[in-house]
Protein backbone atom coordinates (compact mmCIF):
# COMPACT_ATOMS: atom_id res chain seq x y z
CA UNK A 1 0.00 0.00 0.00
CA UNK A 2 1.04 2.92 -0.79
CA UNK A 3 1.36 5.60 2.15
CA UNK A 4 1.64 9.73 2.03
CA UNK A 5 5.72 10.76 2.25
CA UNK A 6 6.37 13.53 4.69
CA UNK A 7 9.72 15.78 3.35
CA UNK A 8 9.54 14.69 -0.56
CA UNK A 9 10.99 17.79 -1.37
CA UNK A 10 14.42 17.35 1.20
CA UNK A 11 15.40 14.48 -0.23
CA UNK A 12 18.30 13.96 -3.42
CA UNK A 13 17.12 13.95 -7.07
CA UNK A 14 18.18 10.00 -6.85
CA UNK A 15 16.29 9.47 -3.75
CA UNK A 16 13.11 10.99 -5.20
CA UNK A 17 13.59 8.97 -8.37
CA UNK A 18 13.69 5.80 -6.04
CA UNK A 19 10.65 6.57 -4.31
CA UNK A 20 8.41 7.45 -7.13
CA UNK A 21 9.73 4.27 -9.15
CA UNK A 22 9.26 2.05 -6.43
CA UNK A 23 6.35 3.15 -5.36
CA UNK A 24 4.39 4.01 -8.52
CA UNK A 25 5.75 2.64 -10.91
CA UNK A 26 5.60 -1.51 -12.22
CA UNK A 27 8.94 -2.40 -13.75
CA UNK A 28 11.43 0.57 -11.14
CA UNK A 29 14.51 -0.02 -13.06
CA UNK A 30 12.99 0.74 -16.58
CA UNK A 31 11.53 3.85 -14.80
CA UNK A 32 14.81 4.67 -13.46
CA UNK A 33 16.52 4.25 -17.26
CA UNK A 34 13.85 6.23 -18.64
CA UNK A 35 14.56 9.12 -16.07
CA UNK A 36 18.05 8.52 -16.59
CA UNK A 37 17.97 8.81 -20.48
CA UNK A 38 16.12 12.36 -20.27
CA UNK A 39 18.59 14.06 -18.10
CA UNK A 40 21.34 16.38 -19.31
CA UNK A 41 24.71 15.11 -19.96
CA UNK A 42 25.86 18.60 -19.65
CA UNK A 43 25.97 19.43 -15.58
CA UNK A 44 25.50 22.70 -15.44
CA UNK A 45 22.11 22.90 -18.04
CA UNK A 46 21.11 19.93 -16.46
CA UNK A 47 21.53 22.08 -13.19
CA UNK A 48 19.77 25.16 -14.57
CA UNK A 49 16.28 22.55 -15.33
CA UNK A 50 16.32 21.27 -12.29
CA UNK A 51 16.44 24.60 -10.20
CA UNK A 52 13.37 25.88 -12.76
CA UNK A 53 10.67 24.13 -10.84
CA UNK A 54 10.71 21.97 -7.46
CA UNK A 55 11.22 18.20 -7.11
CA UNK A 56 12.62 17.77 -10.75
CA UNK A 57 12.89 14.27 -11.55
CA UNK A 58 14.15 14.86 -15.24
CA UNK A 59 13.29 16.91 -18.44
CA UNK A 60 10.37 16.38 -20.26
CA UNK A 61 11.39 17.49 -24.08
CA UNK A 62 8.88 18.92 -26.79
CA UNK A 63 10.20 19.13 -30.57
CA UNK A 64 11.53 22.50 -31.32
CA UNK A 65 10.19 22.90 -34.93
CA UNK A 66 10.47 25.60 -37.67
CA UNK A 67 7.90 27.52 -39.79
CA UNK A 68 10.04 29.37 -42.80
CA UNK A 69 9.06 31.94 -44.72
CA UNK A 70 6.82 34.39 -42.56
CA UNK A 71 6.13 38.04 -44.50
CA UNK A 72 5.37 39.99 -41.56
CA UNK A 73 5.38 43.91 -42.23
CA UNK A 74 7.45 43.51 -45.51
CA UNK A 75 10.16 41.35 -42.92
CA UNK A 76 11.00 37.55 -43.10
CA UNK A 77 10.75 35.53 -40.43
CA UNK A 78 11.25 32.01 -39.22
CA UNK A 79 9.02 31.38 -36.51
CA UNK A 80 10.14 28.74 -33.83
CA UNK A 81 7.45 26.23 -32.69
CA UNK A 82 7.32 24.23 -29.40
CA UNK A 83 4.84 21.60 -30.43
CA UNK A 84 4.32 18.10 -29.90
CA UNK A 85 1.66 17.59 -32.69
CA UNK A 86 2.07 16.40 -35.62
CA UNK A 87 0.89 19.02 -38.93
CA UNK A 88 0.88 22.36 -36.62
CA UNK A 89 4.38 23.44 -38.14
CA UNK A 90 3.79 22.32 -41.69
CA UNK A 91 0.43 23.91 -41.44
CA UNK A 92 2.00 26.73 -40.54
CA UNK A 93 4.74 27.07 -42.99
CA UNK A 94 2.14 25.93 -45.58
CA UNK A 95 0.28 29.21 -45.12
CA UNK A 96 3.21 31.31 -44.46
CA UNK A 97 4.05 30.29 -48.33
CA UNK A 98 0.59 30.59 -49.56
CA UNK A 99 0.41 34.54 -48.00
CA UNK A 100 3.90 35.24 -49.13
CA UNK A 101 3.45 35.16 -52.41
CA UNK A 102 0.38 37.59 -51.55
CA UNK A 103 1.87 40.57 -49.96
CA UNK A 104 2.28 38.56 -46.93
CA UNK A 105 0.81 39.62 -43.48
CA UNK A 106 -0.53 42.75 -41.80
CA UNK A 107 0.13 43.59 -38.27
CA UNK A 108 -0.04 46.24 -35.21
CA UNK A 109 -0.48 46.92 -31.81
CA UNK A 110 -3.37 48.45 -30.54
CA UNK A 111 -2.82 49.31 -27.23
CA UNK A 112 -0.24 47.32 -24.60
CA UNK A 113 -1.77 48.25 -21.09
CA UNK A 114 -1.98 45.17 -18.33
CA UNK A 115 -4.13 45.25 -15.60
CA UNK A 116 -3.86 44.44 -11.86
CA UNK A 117 -6.42 44.21 -8.84
CA UNK A 118 -6.21 44.70 -5.16
CA UNK A 119 -9.74 42.96 -4.06
CA UNK A 120 -11.38 44.23 -1.36
CA UNK A 121 -14.04 44.34 1.73
CA UNK A 122 -15.69 47.31 3.10
CA UNK A 123 -18.19 47.83 5.21
CA UNK A 124 -19.33 51.54 5.68
CA UNK A 125 -20.76 54.16 3.51
CA UNK A 126 -19.87 54.25 0.01
CA UNK A 127 -18.94 58.25 -0.39
CA UNK A 128 -17.02 57.94 2.27
CA UNK A 129 -14.75 55.36 0.80
CA UNK A 130 -14.48 57.53 -2.55
CA UNK A 131 -13.37 60.40 -0.18
CA UNK A 132 -11.08 58.41 1.54
CA UNK A 133 -9.56 56.91 -2.13
CA UNK A 134 -8.77 60.49 -3.46
CA UNK A 135 -7.18 61.69 -0.61
CA UNK A 136 -4.56 59.02 -0.49
CA UNK A 137 -4.19 58.32 -3.97
CA UNK A 138 -1.08 60.50 -3.66
CA UNK A 139 0.55 58.62 -0.85
CA UNK A 140 -0.14 55.35 -2.67
CA UNK A 141 2.20 56.00 -5.83
CA UNK A 142 4.78 57.86 -3.46
CA UNK A 143 4.63 54.28 -1.73
CA UNK A 144 4.91 51.85 -5.14
CA UNK A 145 7.98 55.20 -6.57
CA UNK A 146 10.53 52.91 -4.63
CA UNK A 147 8.84 49.72 -7.35
CA UNK A 148 8.22 51.87 -10.29
CA UNK A 149 11.67 53.98 -10.28
CA UNK A 150 13.35 51.49 -13.23
CA UNK A 151 10.12 50.65 -15.38
CA UNK A 152 9.34 54.49 -15.82
CA UNK A 153 13.10 54.84 -16.93
CA UNK A 154 12.08 52.25 -19.27
CA UNK A 155 9.11 54.25 -20.38
CA UNK A 156 6.55 51.63 -18.06
CA UNK A 157 4.82 52.07 -14.93
CA UNK A 158 1.72 52.66 -13.31
CA UNK A 159 -0.88 54.34 -15.53
CA UNK A 160 -4.17 54.40 -13.45
CA UNK A 161 -5.41 53.55 -10.38
CA UNK A 162 -9.24 53.47 -10.32
CA UNK A 163 -11.58 52.55 -7.51
CA UNK A 164 -14.17 50.30 -8.58
CA UNK A 165 -17.54 49.46 -6.60
CA UNK A 166 -18.39 45.86 -7.32
CA UNK A 167 -21.11 45.21 -4.72
CA UNK A 168 -23.90 44.91 -7.62
CA UNK A 169 -22.32 41.72 -7.67
CA UNK A 170 -21.15 40.84 -4.01
CA UNK A 171 -22.10 42.64 -0.97
CA UNK A 172 -18.79 44.65 0.14
CA UNK A 173 -16.87 43.97 -2.59
CA UNK A 174 -14.49 46.81 -3.73
CA UNK A 175 -11.50 46.99 -5.88
CA UNK A 176 -8.92 48.87 -6.56
CA UNK A 177 -8.37 48.73 -10.38
CA UNK A 178 -5.14 49.39 -11.91
CA UNK A 179 -3.62 49.70 -15.14
CA UNK A 180 0.62 49.14 -16.26
CA UNK A 181 2.65 49.34 -19.05
CA UNK A 182 5.60 47.06 -18.61
CA UNK A 183 7.47 47.59 -21.89
CA UNK A 184 9.55 44.74 -22.80
CA UNK A 185 8.84 42.21 -19.72
CA UNK A 186 5.57 40.44 -19.93
CA UNK A 187 5.51 42.04 -16.24
CA UNK A 188 3.89 39.70 -13.51
CA UNK A 189 6.24 40.26 -10.77
CA UNK A 190 6.47 43.99 -11.65
CA UNK A 191 2.91 44.28 -11.38
CA UNK A 192 2.05 41.83 -8.20
CA UNK A 193 4.64 43.90 -6.30
CA UNK A 194 3.05 47.30 -6.44
CA UNK A 195 -0.30 45.60 -5.77
CA UNK A 196 0.84 44.26 -2.59
CA UNK A 197 2.64 47.56 -1.80
CA UNK A 198 -0.80 49.12 -2.48
CA UNK A 199 -2.50 47.08 -0.59
CA UNK A 200 -0.61 47.29 2.33
CA UNK A 201 -0.70 51.40 2.09
CA UNK A 202 -4.49 51.17 1.08
CA UNK A 203 -4.82 49.06 4.54
CA UNK A 204 -2.62 51.18 6.75
CA UNK A 205 -4.04 54.63 5.54
CA UNK A 206 -7.61 53.00 6.39
CA UNK A 207 -6.31 52.44 9.98
CA UNK A 208 -4.94 55.71 10.69
CA UNK A 209 -8.33 57.81 8.69
CA UNK A 210 -10.01 59.83 10.72
CA UNK A 211 -12.68 59.43 8.37
CA UNK A 212 -13.61 55.91 9.78
CA UNK A 213 -15.15 56.61 13.27
CA UNK A 214 -17.38 54.05 13.57
CA UNK A 215 -15.98 50.13 14.63
CA UNK A 216 -18.75 49.06 11.98
CA UNK A 217 -16.60 50.42 9.26
CA UNK A 218 -13.90 47.92 8.01
CA UNK A 219 -12.35 47.49 5.36
CA UNK A 220 -9.99 44.30 4.50
CA UNK A 221 -7.84 43.46 1.88
CA UNK A 222 -8.93 39.99 0.49
CA UNK A 223 -6.03 39.40 -2.37
CA UNK A 224 -3.60 41.73 -4.69
CA UNK A 225 -3.22 39.85 -8.24
CA UNK A 226 -2.87 41.09 -11.20
CA UNK A 227 -5.52 39.68 -14.51
CA UNK A 228 -4.36 37.31 -16.84
CA UNK A 229 -7.47 39.23 -18.61
CA UNK A 230 -6.07 42.29 -20.93
CA UNK A 231 -8.44 43.19 -23.43
CA UNK A 232 -6.35 46.54 -23.82
CA UNK A 233 -3.19 44.88 -24.68
CA UNK A 234 -4.28 44.03 -27.91
CA UNK A 235 -2.80 43.16 -31.58
CA UNK A 236 -4.10 42.65 -34.92
CA UNK A 237 -2.99 40.67 -37.52
CA UNK A 238 -4.20 40.46 -40.99
CA UNK A 239 -3.79 39.42 -44.50
CA UNK A 240 -5.79 40.34 -47.78
CA UNK A 241 -5.38 39.50 -51.64
CA UNK A 242 -8.08 39.94 -54.74
CA UNK A 243 -10.34 36.96 -54.77
CA UNK A 244 -9.09 35.97 -57.83
CA UNK A 245 -5.74 35.37 -56.14
CA UNK A 246 -7.07 33.21 -53.95
CA UNK A 247 -6.63 29.68 -55.22
CA UNK A 248 -3.61 27.72 -55.87
CA UNK A 249 -4.76 24.84 -57.70
CA UNK A 250 -7.48 23.86 -60.04
CA UNK A 251 -10.04 22.08 -58.44
CA UNK A 252 -11.24 25.30 -56.50
CA UNK A 253 -11.79 29.05 -57.49
CA UNK A 254 -11.25 31.88 -55.78
CA UNK A 255 -14.55 32.76 -55.36
CA UNK A 256 -15.62 29.09 -54.15
CA UNK A 257 -12.70 29.01 -52.14
CA UNK A 258 -13.42 32.56 -50.36
CA UNK A 259 -17.24 31.49 -49.95
CA UNK A 260 -15.87 28.69 -48.48
CA UNK A 261 -13.56 30.26 -45.87
CA UNK A 262 -16.00 33.47 -45.09
CA UNK A 263 -19.00 30.49 -44.12
CA UNK A 264 -16.92 28.42 -41.65
CA UNK A 265 -15.61 31.40 -39.95
CA UNK A 266 -19.56 32.43 -39.76
CA UNK A 267 -20.00 29.10 -38.12
CA UNK A 268 -17.65 29.58 -35.55
CA UNK A 269 -18.81 32.90 -34.72
CA UNK A 270 -22.32 31.97 -34.16
CA UNK A 271 -21.57 28.34 -32.97
CA UNK A 272 -19.63 27.99 -29.55
CA UNK A 273 -19.29 24.23 -30.11
CA UNK A 274 -17.07 24.74 -33.14
CA UNK A 275 -15.87 28.21 -32.30
CA UNK A 276 -13.94 26.27 -29.27
CA UNK A 277 -12.40 23.62 -31.50
CA UNK A 278 -11.73 26.81 -34.48
CA UNK A 279 -9.74 28.74 -31.47
CA UNK A 280 -8.00 25.62 -30.57
CA UNK A 281 -6.50 25.01 -34.04
CA UNK A 282 -5.81 29.11 -33.36
CA UNK A 283 -4.08 28.54 -30.22
CA UNK A 284 -1.97 25.58 -31.67
CA UNK A 285 0.14 28.50 -33.50
CA UNK A 286 0.18 30.79 -30.69
CA UNK A 287 1.04 28.30 -28.12
CA UNK A 288 3.54 26.61 -29.68
CA UNK A 289 5.48 30.38 -30.17
CA UNK A 290 4.67 31.53 -27.16
CA UNK A 291 6.26 28.14 -25.23
CA UNK A 292 8.90 28.55 -27.65
CA UNK A 293 9.84 32.09 -26.48
CA UNK A 294 10.08 31.13 -22.94
CA UNK A 295 6.52 32.77 -22.31
CA UNK A 296 3.73 31.94 -19.75
CA UNK A 297 1.02 30.15 -22.24
CA UNK A 298 -1.52 29.32 -19.80
CA UNK A 299 -1.49 33.26 -18.85
CA UNK A 300 -2.19 33.51 -22.85
CA UNK A 301 -4.77 30.96 -23.07
CA UNK A 302 -6.81 32.06 -20.27
CA UNK A 303 -6.36 35.77 -21.44
CA UNK A 304 -7.90 34.38 -25.43
CA UNK A 305 -10.40 32.78 -24.18
CA UNK A 306 -11.80 35.13 -21.98
CA UNK A 307 -10.92 37.34 -25.14
CA UNK A 308 -13.33 34.91 -27.50
CA UNK A 309 -16.23 35.48 -24.66
CA UNK A 310 -16.28 39.21 -23.91
CA UNK A 311 -19.84 39.39 -25.63
CA UNK A 312 -21.38 36.98 -23.42
CA UNK A 313 -21.28 34.38 -26.05
CA UNK A 314 -17.86 32.45 -26.93
CA UNK A 315 -16.93 33.47 -30.61
CA UNK A 316 -14.23 32.54 -33.12
CA UNK A 317 -11.30 35.05 -32.70
CA UNK A 318 -10.84 35.47 -36.58
CA UNK A 319 -13.05 37.27 -39.09
CA UNK A 320 -13.22 36.40 -42.58
CA UNK A 321 -15.27 38.97 -45.11
CA UNK A 322 -15.00 39.82 -48.83
CA UNK A 323 -15.75 43.41 -49.96
CA UNK A 324 -15.24 44.60 -53.31
CA UNK A 325 -13.69 41.33 -54.40
CA UNK A 326 -11.23 41.45 -51.91
CA UNK A 327 -10.64 38.64 -49.73
CA UNK A 328 -9.39 39.87 -45.77
CA UNK A 329 -8.88 37.33 -42.96
CA UNK A 330 -7.84 38.61 -39.86
CA UNK A 331 -7.66 38.42 -35.86
CA UNK A 332 -7.58 40.52 -32.78
CA UNK A 333 -6.31 39.16 -29.73
CA UNK A 334 -4.93 40.25 -26.27
CA UNK A 335 -1.00 39.34 -25.81
CA UNK A 336 0.67 39.98 -22.48
CA UNK A 337 4.01 39.05 -23.55
CA UNK A 338 7.93 39.66 -22.62
CA UNK A 339 11.05 39.52 -24.43
CA UNK A 340 12.90 40.20 -21.25
CA UNK A 341 13.02 39.07 -17.99
CA UNK A 342 11.61 35.24 -17.02
CA UNK A 343 12.43 32.28 -18.35
CA UNK A 344 13.28 34.69 -21.77
CA UNK A 345 17.03 34.67 -21.22
CA UNK A 346 17.62 31.98 -18.89
CA UNK A 347 16.50 29.08 -21.14
CA UNK A 348 19.59 28.69 -23.39
CA UNK A 349 15.96 27.61 -26.22
CA UNK A 350 13.62 30.51 -25.49
CA UNK A 351 17.16 32.37 -25.56
CA UNK A 352 17.97 31.44 -28.72
CA UNK A 353 13.85 31.80 -30.62
CA UNK A 354 13.95 35.17 -29.74
CA UNK A 355 17.86 35.47 -31.33
CA UNK A 356 15.97 33.33 -34.29
CA UNK A 357 13.05 35.76 -34.31
CA UNK A 358 15.67 38.57 -34.69
CA UNK A 359 15.39 40.06 -30.66
CA UNK A 360 11.78 40.92 -31.23
CA UNK A 361 10.39 43.63 -28.62
CA UNK A 362 7.46 41.97 -26.95
CA UNK A 363 5.35 44.32 -29.18
CA UNK A 364 7.23 43.30 -32.08
CA UNK A 365 6.61 39.78 -30.49
CA UNK A 366 2.91 40.28 -30.01
CA UNK A 367 2.78 40.68 -33.65
CA UNK A 368 4.68 37.48 -34.39
CA UNK A 369 2.58 35.46 -32.30
CA UNK A 370 -0.93 37.04 -33.05
CA UNK A 371 0.31 36.02 -37.45
CA UNK A 372 1.46 32.26 -36.04
CA UNK A 373 -2.70 32.48 -34.74
CA UNK A 374 -4.01 33.27 -37.58
CA UNK A 375 -1.62 31.52 -40.09
CA UNK A 376 -2.64 28.18 -38.01
CA UNK A 377 -6.24 29.06 -38.78
CA UNK A 378 -6.16 29.74 -42.32
CA UNK A 379 -4.69 25.90 -43.18
CA UNK A 380 -6.98 24.59 -40.41
CA UNK A 381 -9.85 25.68 -42.24
CA UNK A 382 -8.87 25.66 -45.52
CA UNK A 383 -7.81 22.24 -44.75
CA UNK A 384 -11.02 21.60 -43.55
CA UNK A 385 -13.52 23.02 -46.21
CA UNK A 386 -11.30 21.50 -49.06
CA UNK A 387 -9.61 18.50 -48.45
CA UNK A 388 -10.85 17.67 -45.18
CA UNK A 389 -8.15 17.71 -42.09
CA UNK A 390 -7.27 13.75 -41.95
CA UNK A 391 -6.00 13.71 -45.13
CA UNK A 392 -2.57 15.63 -44.08
CA UNK A 393 -2.95 14.70 -40.49
CA UNK A 394 -2.68 10.84 -40.80
CA UNK A 395 -0.14 11.88 -43.50
CA UNK A 396 2.05 13.57 -40.88
CA UNK A 397 0.98 11.11 -37.93
CA UNK A 398 1.98 8.13 -39.99
CA UNK A 399 5.73 9.05 -38.21
CA UNK A 400 3.98 8.14 -34.68
CA UNK A 401 2.26 5.52 -35.77
CA UNK A 402 5.69 3.56 -37.37
CA UNK A 403 7.33 4.46 -34.30
CA UNK A 404 4.88 3.25 -31.94
CA UNK A 405 5.37 0.07 -33.98
CA UNK A 406 9.18 0.28 -33.62
CA UNK A 407 9.77 0.33 -37.67
CA UNK A 408 13.62 0.45 -38.53
CA UNK A 409 14.62 3.32 -40.91
CA UNK A 410 14.39 0.74 -43.84
CA UNK A 411 10.74 -0.25 -42.42
CA UNK A 412 9.63 3.33 -42.70
CA UNK A 413 11.12 4.14 -45.71
CA UNK A 414 8.53 1.89 -47.71
CA UNK A 415 5.70 2.87 -45.37
CA UNK A 416 5.98 6.11 -46.33
CA UNK A 417 6.45 5.30 -49.86
CA UNK A 418 3.29 2.65 -49.64
CA UNK A 419 1.06 5.76 -48.05
CA UNK A 420 1.93 8.10 -50.39
CA UNK A 421 -0.62 6.66 -52.72
CA UNK A 422 -3.03 5.09 -49.88
CA UNK A 423 -5.20 6.02 -47.70
CA UNK A 424 -3.24 6.53 -43.57
CA UNK A 425 -5.43 5.01 -40.92
CA UNK A 426 -4.07 3.35 -37.88
CA UNK A 427 -5.35 -0.28 -38.90
CA UNK A 428 -3.74 0.24 -42.40
CA UNK A 429 -0.68 1.40 -41.21
CA UNK A 430 -0.56 -1.81 -38.72
CA UNK A 431 -1.42 -4.39 -41.50
CA UNK A 432 1.24 -3.24 -44.19
CA UNK A 433 3.57 -3.01 -41.60
CA UNK A 434 3.30 -6.50 -40.75
CA UNK A 435 2.64 -7.02 -44.12
CA UNK A 436 6.50 -5.84 -45.05
CA UNK A 437 7.58 -7.91 -41.34
CA UNK A 438 6.30 -10.87 -42.90
CA UNK A 439 7.63 -10.58 -46.37
CA UNK A 440 11.18 -10.18 -44.84
CA UNK A 441 11.12 -13.17 -42.84
C1 LIG B 1 -6.50 20.34 -34.45
O1 LIG B 1 -5.44 20.41 -33.54
C2 LIG B 1 -7.03 21.72 -34.76
C3 LIG B 1 -8.28 21.76 -35.66
O2 LIG B 1 -9.31 20.97 -35.08
C4 LIG B 1 -8.69 23.21 -35.75
C5 LIG B 1 -10.01 23.44 -36.44
O3 LIG B 1 -10.88 22.56 -36.43
O4 LIG B 1 -10.18 24.55 -36.98
C6 LIG B 1 -7.99 21.19 -37.01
Amino acid sequence: MITPIEGFSKLTKDQKIEWIAKNYTVNSEETIQIINRYWNSDDTLQKLHDEFIENTITNYYLPLGIAPNFLINNKLYAIPMAIEESSVVAAASKAAKFWLNRGGFKTSVINTEKVGQVHFMYHGAIAKLEKFFLDIKPILLEDTAILTKNMEKRGGGILAIELRNKTKSLEDYYQLHCTFETQDAMGANFINSCLEQLATTFKREFENSSLFTSSQEQLEVVMSILSNYVPNCLVKAEVSCPVSQLSDDKLITGEEFAKKMVRAVNIAKVEPYRAVTHNKGIMNGIDAVVLATGNDFRAVEAGIHAYAAKNGQYTSLTNASVENDIFKFSIDIPLALGTVGGLTSLHPLSKLALEILQKPSARELMQIVAVAGLAQNFAAVRSLVTTGIQQGHMKMHLMNILNQLGASETEKKALIHHFKSHTVTHSAVITEYEKLKNSDV
